[in-house]
């Protein structure tokens, strides 16, 4: 089979991305990382990237006047390419809805919370501050609304009375390693697609998100 053609998005240390590219070294994903795209010139993950010889580029968003010109920039480097996906590995820009509607259902975040809950930023501090005892991270596909879109996988981690942000942030953030490597694969292997609006799994509607929960998915 040939493999997937992944973009991916970045604006800080990368580590979601290194996760991605250790599960193409170890052959959990038959893929490809066209370019590494980051917003930030100091973004760490830029540097990972070039180490493992993928092409890295910088688009630093302050330089374009406004957010549909920065989007242009970006797609004009990502078209060519023909990904299958585009990855959003610690991205910190809000996308503009003709980004968004051009790579739809191809468009993947993933975003610290239990999504619904927690959009946007602090979500560690916010599930400390509402007292959760269950906190954890989400898969989705790029919806037109701030971190929405159709969920695919979500992790759980309990909270520890001691967490702080930082503490709980470290925890989700081996979940997150985990669970984006798997929701790639299944949308490279096609057993994620949509039909429509609806979001399938090997060909049956998936009615609510899979749980990766004490190393299981359910
Ligand atoms: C992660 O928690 C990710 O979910 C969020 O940004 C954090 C940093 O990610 N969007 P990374 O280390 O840059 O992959």
């Amino acid at each position: 089979m040939n493999k997937a053609s992944l973009v991916v998005l970045i604006s800080g240390s990368g580590s979601n991305l290194q996760a991605i590219i250790e599960a193409i070294n170890s052959k959990q994903l038959n893929a490809e990382i066209k370019a590494v795209i980051s917003n930030q010139v100091s973004a760490k993950g830029l540097d990972h990237a070039a180490s493992e010889g993928i092409t890295t580029h910088v688009i630093d968003h302050k330089l374009y006047p406004s957010r549909a010109l920065f989007d242009q920039a970006m797609m004009q480097i990502i078209d060519p390419l023909k990904p299958d996906l585009v990855i959003l590995a610690g991205f910190m820009r809000i996308l503009g809805d003709e980004f968004i509607a051009h790579y739809q259902h191809r468009l993947i975040n993933i975003h610290p919370s239990l999504l619904p809950k927690y959009k946007g930023l602090n979500t560690h501090q916010k599930a400390i501050d509402n007292k959760d005892q269950i906190h954890g991270a989400s898969v989705h596909y790029v919806g037109h609304e701030l971190d929405s879109g159709p969920v695919v996988i979500q992790t759980e981690v309990p909270v520890q009375t001691i967490d702080s942000a930082e503490t709980l942030a470290a925890r989700v953030l081996i979940e997150e390693h985990k669970i984006y490597p798997m929701a790639i694969k299944m949308h490279i292997d096609g057993r994620i697609k949509f039909k429509g609006k609806q979001l399938q799994l090997d060909d049956q509607a998936l009615t609510k998100p899979l749980l990766w929960k004490n190393d299981q998915l359910t």
